[in-house]
C-alpha cells in the first residue's frame, strides 16, 4: 500500500503504553501513523480504540516512514535493550537526513549516549526520552524527560509539550522540557525511578510501623494516608496507598492487600541508579536500601525458615497511638527529603561527569505532574533550585533545612522505636544516617585512613599540614595492657 506523507509522527510498538501514547497524541490534534510487528495488533488497534481519521495503521516499517511528513519523527515504544538497536538498524536506511528517531523506553543512559552518536553519525537525530506515569499517564498526560540530539528538540517540542501533563496555577506548565544532550533524559528518568523506589520503600516501612507498631487496621490506615495526602506528603504514591487500603478482593471479601504475597519484583532501573551511584562515588543510599529491601523480600522461603529460628521483639509499640502516627508522618517526610536530596546530588555528579547542563528546577517541574513521584513538595524543590541553581544539597535549602530540623526529633524517635520493637526500616534508618553523616564536619574516617595506611601503606592526608603521608605504624605503636 502506498502511503501519503500526511502524519505528524509515527509510533512503533502497540503494547498498552504505545497505544495510550498514540491515542494521547491523536487527541491533541496530531495525526499519527502506527505500526506493530504483529500486524493483527495494529489492525485490532486501528479498528478498535484507535479507530479515528488521524490514526493511520501501517503494516510495514516502510509504509510507516512513507506516511510521515518530513522531517520525520518516529517514536519507538518497544522493550528497552537490543530490540531498540535492531529497530534503529532497520529504520536508518528508510529515513533521510534530519529525521528524528525517538526511544520512549526505560533505557540505560549509556545506551542512549551510544545511540545518539551512532544515529547522528548516520545523519539523523536521536532522542531518548523518559516517559513516566504508567498507562493512565501515557493516555492523559505523562511526564516526559527528553534528551539526545539538541537539534531534535524544536522538532518534537510542540507535540511533546502538548501531550504532557500540565501543572501550575493556570494548569499550563507542561511536565516536559529539554533535559540535555545524549543520555541526559534517560538518566533523569532513571533517577526518577530510583526516587520512586525510595518513596515506595519508605511508605511500606511507614505502613509496617503503623500496622504492627500502632496496631492500625486497613480502614484506619486508609484514613491516615488520606490525612497525610492533605499535607506536606501530598503525592500520587500516598494517594494510591490510601486507595489500596480500601480495596476488597471480589472473591473472598478480604482486603486485597492482605492477600498479596510479600515478594517484590523489579525491572532494574532502581538497580541501575544504585550501580551508577557507586560508579560516581555518591551516597544514594535510599534507592540502594530500597533495592536491597526488594531483594530481601524476594527471599520468602528463606525468611519463612528463619522466622522459626531467629529471635526478636514482637513489633508492638505500647506508646500513644495518635502521637506515634504523627511521628511516623514526620519521619517519612524527613526521609523523603533526604532521598530527593540524594537523587539531585547524583544527577549533579552525573551532569558534571558527562558535561550535561542540567536545570534542576526544570527537572523538579517535569516531575511535578504526570509521573509516579508527582508530589506537591516538588514545587518547593523547584523553588529551592530557582533560588540557588548550584545548590550543593537540597537539605541546605532554607525551607528543607528548617523542615528537617522540625522533623528530626520525631524521626529519631521512630527509628529508635523501630530498632527497639524489631520492625525493619532500612530506608528510614539509612535516611537518618545520611542526614547525621552529612551534617557532621568530622567523621571517623580518620581512623579508617589510619587502618588503610597501617595494613596497606595507602597513605593519608593530615589536618595540620598539606601533603600525603605514610607512617611506620609498627614502630609507632605502644603496648596496650
Ligand atoms: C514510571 C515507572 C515505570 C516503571 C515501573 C516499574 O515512571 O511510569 O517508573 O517506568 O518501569 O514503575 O518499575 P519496577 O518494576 O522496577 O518497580
Amino acid at each position: 500500500m502506498t502511503q501519503q506523507a500526511t502524519c505528524d509522527i509515527g509510533l512503533i510498538g502497540l503494547a498498552v503504553m504505545g497505544e495510550n501514547l498514540a491515542l494521547n497524541i491523536a487527541s491533541r490534534g496530531y495525526s499519527i501513523a502506527v505500526y506493530n510487528r504483529t500486524t493483527s495488533v495494529t489492525d485490532a488497534f486501528t479498528s478498535g480504540r484507535g479507530k479515528q481519521p488521524t490514526v493511520v495503521g501501517c503494516h510495514t516499517l516502510a509504509d510507516l516512514v512513507a506516511a510521515l511528513k518530513p522531517p520525520r519523527k518516529v517514536m519507538m515504544m518497544v522493550k528497552a535493550g537490543p530490540a531498540v538497536d535492531d529497530l534503529i538498524k532497520t529504520l536508518t536506511p528508510l529515513l533521510t537526513k534530519g529525521d528524528v528517531l525517538i526511544d520512549g523506553g526505560n533505557t540505560l543512559p549509556s545506551d542512549t549516549d551510544r545511540r545518539t552518536r551512532e544515529v547522528e553519525a548516520a545523519g539523523l537525530l536521536y532522542i531518548g526520552t523518559g516517559v513516566s506515569g504508567g498507562e493512565e499517564g501515557a493516555l492523559k498526560g505523562p511526564s516526559l524527560m527528553p534528551g539526545g540530539s539538541p537539534a531534535a528538540w524544536p522538532l518534537v517540542k510542540p507535540i511533546f509539550q502538548a501531550i504532557a501533563a500540565k501543572v501550575g496555577p493556570q494548569g499550563d506548565i507542561p511536565c516536559c522540557d529539554w533535559v540535555g544532550p545524549r543520555g541526559a533524559g534517560n538518566y533523569v528518568k532513571m533517577v526518577h525511578n530510583g526516587i520512586e523506589y525510595g518513596d515506595m520503600q519508605l511508605i511500606c516501612e511507614a505502613y509496617w510501623l503503623l500496622k504492627h507498631g500502632a496496631g492500625l487496621t486497613n480502614p484506619e490506615l486508609a484514613q491516615v494516608f488520606a490525612a497525610w495526602n492533605r499535607g506536606d506528603l501530598d503525592s500520587y504514591l500516598i494517594e494510591i496507598t490510601r486507595d489500596i487500603f480500601t480495596a476488597k478482593d471480589p472473591d473472598t471479601g478480604a482486603f486485597l492487600v492482605d492477600l498479596i504475597l510479600d515478594k517484590a519484583g523489579a525491572k532494574g532501573t532502581g538497580k541501575w541508579m544504585s550501580q551508577l551511584a557507586l560508579d560516581l562515588g555518591v551516597p544514594s543510599t535510599l534507592v540502594t536500601e530500597a533495592v536491597y529491601a526488594r531483594c530481601l523480600s524476594a527471599l520468602k522461603d528463606a525468611r519463612v525458615r528463619a522466622s522459626q529460628v531467629l529471635q526478636g521483639p514482637d513489633m508492638a509499640n505500647r506508646g500513644d497511638k495518635a502521637e506515634f502516627v504523627e511521628q511516623v508522618r514526620q519521619a517519612l517526610y524527613a526521609s523523603k527529603i533526604a532521598s530527593y536530596a540524594q537523587g539531585f546530588v547524583q544527577l549533579a555528579a552525573a551532569a558534571k561527569e558527562q558535561d550535561w547542563p542540567l536545570d534542576y528546577a526544570s527537572i523538579a517541574m517535569m516531575w511535578r505532574g504526570g509521573c509516579i513521584i508527582r508530589a506537591r513538595f516538588l514545587d518547593r524543590i523547584a523553588a529551592a533550585y530557582r533560588a540557588k541553581p548550584d545548590l550543593e544539597n537540597l537539605m541546605l535549602a532554607p525551607y528543607f533545612t528548617d523542615a528537617l530540623a522540625k522533623a528530626q526529633q520525631a524521626w529519631r524517635h521512630v527509628v529508635a522505636t523501630a530498632a527497639t520493637i524489631g520492625v525493619p526500616v532500612p530506608a528510614f534508618m539509612s535516611a537518618l544516617a545520611y542526614y547525621d553523616g552529612y551534617r557532621h564536619a568530622n567523621l571517623p574516617a580518620n581512623l579508617l585512613q589510619a587502618q588503610r595506611d597501617y595494613f596497606g601503606a595507602h597513605t593519608y592526608e593530615r589536618t595540620d599540614k598539606p601533603g600525603t603521608f605514610h607512617s611506620e605504624w609498627l614502630d609507632l605503636r605502644k603496648p596496650v595492657t
